[in-house]
């Protein structure tokens, strides 16, 4: 039997949480011969509610799950913890764009950087989930200058899931038969998604559809999903937010497929011309529990200039954030 790990969650007593640590705890995210130490936090008034997902975590008996710890204090939370995933934010409501969450979300990774700092294993993976999650992944990872840089990434496997969908419905194609997709840039209405590098069935997904419907539906279609889920639902996105976490957290430590790539927003070492420290989505493939980006791919001018766009965004947030950066 594996020696169990830490798996810090925050946020756990929200919606996105309340989807999220079950699976965690089944053995989705680490595998099924890993056991897991779940350390939950939240804030004050939220800890009657956290008490009732931890007996309900209680009820499912998961042989995998040796403690759950319930806390509102972050350096309990963070205690050695091998795996972080900062949930916990308000989420935006309609009308709004991510980045108007920046001034009331970004304080809290401050907090929670230098936390982890303090407290966790040296190598720690961390995933910001909560918006706007590039921004505030840049906030936890330079409140921890203990950690490394590159182990401070923000998820943008909701949106590459959102493309993939999108391009098999499009084409009424299984959803296994769409690979390499890449979203490029931030979590928001700028990111990028591209069909030049996907494929379907092997073939360059952009030959299969129209110019039209790629750039007046697709690309509007997934940077939008988020707020038409919130005008549907009343509420953003919580299963497949959770789902898209674990495939991150799985594939960052077990490793991506071998014959496709994954978009994970990671710490920019200056790859196709990003300024570099920015935390920008590239295409990555993970192994040994690192992620490495793809190299070389051909970028046209319709994509450079794309990539201009959601980078000159994520410069303005972290500039507008300036205060919170040692
Ligand atoms: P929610 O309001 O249901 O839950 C958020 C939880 O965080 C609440 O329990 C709240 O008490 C807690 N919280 C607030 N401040 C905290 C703090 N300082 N420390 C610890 N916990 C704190 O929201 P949700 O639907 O679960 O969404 C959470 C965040 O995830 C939002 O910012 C949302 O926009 C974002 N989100 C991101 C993606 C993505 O693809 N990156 C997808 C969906 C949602
Ligand atoms: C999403 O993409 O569903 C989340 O980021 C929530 C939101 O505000 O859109």
């Amino acid at each position: 039997m594996k020696q169990p790990v830490r798996v810090a969650v925050t946020g756990a007593a929200g919606q996105i949480g309340y989807a999220l640590l079950f699976r965690i705890a089944s053995g989705a995210m680490l595998g099924d011969d890993q056991p897991v130490i779940l350390q939950l936090l939240d804030i004050t008034p939220a800890m009657d509610a956290l008490q009732g997902v931890k007996m309900e975590l209680d009820d499912c008996a998961f042989p995998l799950l040796q403690d759950v710890i319930c806390t509102d204090d972050p350096n309990v939370a963070f205690k050695d913890t091998d795996y972080a995933l900062l949930v916990g934010a308000r989420p935006r409501g309609p009308g709004m764009e991510r980045k108007d969450l920046l001034e009331a979300n970004a304080a809290i990774f401050s907090v929670q950087g230098k936390a982890l700092n303090d407290n966790a294993s040296k190598d720690v993976k961390v995933l910001v989930v909560g918006n706007p999650a590039n921004t505030n992944s840049l906030i936890a990872q330079r409140n921890a200058p203990d950690l490394k840089p590159r182990n401070f990434t923000a998820m943008t496997r909701l949106d590459h899931n959102r493309a993939m969908s999108q391009v098999a419905q499009k084409l009424d194609k299984a959803i296994t038969e769409v690979t390499h997709m890449t979203i490029w840039g931030n979590h928001s209405s700028t990111q990028y998604p591209d069909l030049y590098n996907a494929k379907v069935s092997g073939a360059t997904a952009i030959d299969n559809v129209e110019q039209d419907w790629f750039e007046n539906d697709f690309i509007p279609t997934v940077q939008q999903r988020g707020a038409a889920i919130i005008k549907a639902r009343g509420a953003s996105s919580a299963a497949s937010a959770a789902n898209a976490a674990i495939g991150h957290m799985r594939d960052w430590a077990l490793g991506s497929n071998d014959n496709d790539w994954v978009s994970m927003a990671v710490y920019s070492d200056g790859s196709y011309g990003v300024e570099k420290g920015l935390i920008f989505s590239f295409p990555c493939v993970c192994k040994n529990g690192d992620w490495e980006i793809v190299q070389g791919l051909e970028l046209n001018d319709f994509s450079k200039d794309k990539l201009k766009a959601t980078e000159k965004e994520l410069a303005e947030e972290r500039d507008a954030v300036s205060h919170l950066l040692p």
